[in-house]
């Protein structure tokens, strides 16, 4: 019987002139934008601590000294963190090194999957040390991107915009070899092309398990890498990693610098801690503090509030008149510092803002304003709660 099809009719197409889905391609192309996202994120976060001076001094109220403090306070994990907040300028560096590297890998596309599992990870523990009581929950950015990082991790490498999928397509062509590439093949197209394939079984084999180097289609000849390229792969990833680290390096030195020469050493913000004598009673004033003169005129004071045990700030923002507030932070309670280069109460965690005459909120995830206390100075210089 012949092949060739009547007059007037068009030969079916041949399996092997159907071009294979390239469903897979499209795939990796889908996460693209969220590990493009996410690199540049984690890359903007790790840099920005490195030049934001006030991050690492421990007497500011947006510094990790005052991040770890609030944590040891709220945080589920408080009976360890307590022991870290001497640890505050290491772990803080080590934080932003992790989420430069982190974030550098991801943008560029190399070790994939450890970056991912690191970027989780790393969200992870800030949900459980800073975001863990966020109101609503979903205003935790923590949170969201450790769920970000997973399919990342779970879908491993891509190849899109990719360093190490360049390394490899390079390598391949001075191997003479095609460019590796994952397409999408219906498996009922592999079964007709391996036509002896019967349930796991090769037909062929008398019955043996189907192996993928008998299949044309699963592995040809070519298609395994010889010792030689596998070498030169992993030399030219060696080195692309190394040189990566070493711009890292190198950019966090330079961010620290320039933010340091760009934004100044910081203002200097470090609140005093009232001290109420003890035993002190509730007066006809209220209950004593300590000294107002331990809260110059535009600085702050923490302390105590007897009653709740929460911690409290007080500012004297002009002669005689001190705002305090329980410095709480509606949002997952971290503790607000004065920040006096803007004249605002800020919380370290996610950087919300609060005015200092009325505890409004004026900026971040904050759901609503600090809840206001009266603090009033007693003819004996005295400052009272009441
Ligand atoms: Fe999140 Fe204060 S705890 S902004």
């Amino acid at each position: 019987m012949s092949d060739t099809p009547p007059p007037g009719r068009r030969a079916p197409k041949s399996l092997r002139e159907r071009a294979p889905l390239r469903a897979g391609a499209l795939s990796e192309w889908a996460l693209v934008p969220l590990r493009l996202f996410l690199g540049a994120t984690f890359t903007y976060a790790g840099l920005q601590k490195f030049a934001n001076p006030n991050f690492f001094n421990g007497v500011s109220p947006i510094s990790i000294h005052a991040q770890l403090v609030a944590a040891a306070r709220v945080s589920p994990l408080h009976a360890i963190v307590v022991h870290l907040v001497g640890l505050a300028t290491p772990i803080g560096a080590t934080i932003a090194i992790a989420e430069l590297a982190i974030g550098a890998a991801t943008l560029i596309g190399i070790l994939q999957r450890a970056a991912a599992i690191g970027g989780a990870a790393l969200s992870f523990l800030l949900f459980l040390t800073v975001s863990f009581h966020a109101t609503p929950y979903y205003t935790g950015a923590d949170l969201v991107f450790f769920f970000a990082w997973l399919p990342l991790a779970l879908a491993g490498r891509s190849s899109r915009l990719s360093l190490s999928a360049l390394i490899e397509a390079r390598s391949a062509a001075e191997a003479r070899r095609p460019a590796p590439e994952i397409v999408a093949i219906p498996f009922d197209e592999v079964r007709a092309r391996c036509g002896h394939y019967d349930a796991g079984h090769c037909r062929a084999l008398d019955g043996a398990a189907c192996a993928s180097t008998h299949c044309p289609v699963l592995a040809g000849p070519s298609a395994s890498a010889g010792d030689g390229e596998v070498d030169r792969r992993a030399v030219l990833a060696t080195a692309s990693t190394v040189l990566v680290g070493g711009a890292v390096a190198v950019g966090a030195v330079v961010t620290a610098v320039a933010g340091r020469v760009v934004g100044g050493a910081g203002a200097p913000i470090a609140p005093n801690t009232l001290h109420a004598p003890p035993g002190a009673a509730r007066t006809a004033l209220g209950v004593e503090l300590g000294p107002a003169r331990d809260v110059p005129v535009g600085t702050a004071a923490n302390f105590t509030i007897p009653v709740t045990g929460d911690p409290g700030i007080v500012v004297q923002a002009s002669k005689g008149v001190f705002d305090a507030y329980d410095a709480v932070c509606p949002h997952a309670g971290c503790t607000v510092g004065y920040y006096a280069q803007n004249h605002l109460l800020v919380c370290p965690c996610h950087g919300s803002q609060f005015l200092v005459a009325t505890g409004e909120v004026v900026a971040g995830p904050a759901p609503h304003g600090l809840a206001k206390l009266t603090v009033v100075e007693g003819p004996d210089g005295n400052l009272y709660l009441k």
